[in-house]
């Protein structure tokens, strides 16, 4: 299988970054790049990050999403990546069509033509009628005039787990807008993660869990990896400060109720994924006056219940 090189000159510039915002340089080693962009990361992640854009305010995974994320103020938003049948890569969370538009069937199985002839906002409103699924390009475009960054999460069928983590690597590393601060990428597949390691080593890549396995450290390890990503109903203190503690920033999903915010951003959380995150505004700022989470002591916290 032939993967694209990456970028237009074959190189990827997202190389050593140290602030947000600013043009990474090139002079850092690729394989310092793991560890700068653990404490790269840990220094720039808002503690709210739109999820799907702002899926509780527009339809999810829209270029509607994106921009009411701008209009409430994100600084950061998740979304949702797949192939179509002719490698393209669009927004979409799940493999078929039918829950979020008037489209039916697998999106790997469909042309980009087709799956864009579909209304993609109907579902979520009548005010959105009109909304197709974006491309990936012309979500980072659009990025890129709003000035907000992205954790560009990746979904692949199985089979072409590879095709779609190289292909995301080489979209951002010849698209990526220079004036945004570095892309994350993530995936619940290790296979796409790889991918993006072996293609574009320095664009930073988090690990998905739904619950966190023993080995979460040597897997994190294995991919490079500058982030966690973990739904919070698996989260519990002592969780929290075992992945802060290694230098990991660690992000929670999916996150709509502000208590529980507090609570994480409590335990030493960096980041929430939520669908409001507007709602999560006076957590998020209450977060910004707690302790670092190595000088939390999880002994005797009590577990808090999940509220997904
Ligand atoms: O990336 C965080 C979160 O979006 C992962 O779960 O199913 O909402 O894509 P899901
Ligand atoms: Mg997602």
């Amino acid at each position: 299988m032939h993967f694209p090189a990456t970028g237009s000159s074959g190189t990827c510039p997202f190389t050593g970054t140290d602030k947000v915002g600013a043009l990474p340089t090139r002079e850092a080693p690729h394989r310092s790049v793991g560890t700068t962009s653990r404490s790269h990361f840990g220094g720039i992640l808002p503690p709210l990050i739109g999820h799907r854009g702002a899926a509780g305010c527009a339809p999810e995974n829209t270029l509607a999403a994106l921009r009411k994320a701008g209009e409430i103020k994100c600084r950061w938003v998740e979304f949702d990546v797949r192939l179509t049948a002719d490698g393209q890569l669009i927004l979409l969370h799940d493999e078929r069509l039918e829950r979020t538009t008037n489209g039916r069937g697998k999106a790997a199985l469909l042309s980009l033509a087709t799956v864009q002839r579909y209304d993609a906002g109907r579902r979520f409103g009548t005010a959105f009628r009109g909304e197709r699924v974006p491309t990936l390009a012309e979500a980072v475009a659009l990025l890129g005039e709003l000035g907000i960054g992205a954790n560009v999460e990746l979904k692949a069928v199985r089979g072409r787990e590879a095709e779609t983590g190289a292909m995301a690597a080489a979209l951002l590393c010849g698209l990526w807008p220079p004036q945004l601060p570095a892309p994350l990428i993530s995936s619940f597949s290790q296979k796409a993660l790889a991918a993006v390691q072996a293609c574009a080593p320095p664009i930073a890549r988090g690990i998905l869990f739904r619950a966190v396995p023993r080995n979460w450290r040597v897997l994190a390890e294995k991919f490079g990896c500058a982030t966690i990503h973990v739904d919070h109903c698996h989260l519990h203190p002592a969780l929290v400060a075992e992945i802060r503690e290694s230098g990991y920033p660690l992000l929670a999903y999916t996150v709509n109720d502000p208590g529980r915010a507090s609570t994480l951003f409590g335990w030493g959380v960096t980041s929430v994924f939520s669908d409001v995150p507007h709602i999560l505004s006076a957590a998020a700022e209450s977060a910004t006056c707690l302790p670092a989470a190595a000088e939390l002591n999880p002994v005797g916290a009590s577990r808090q219940g999940a509220v997904r």
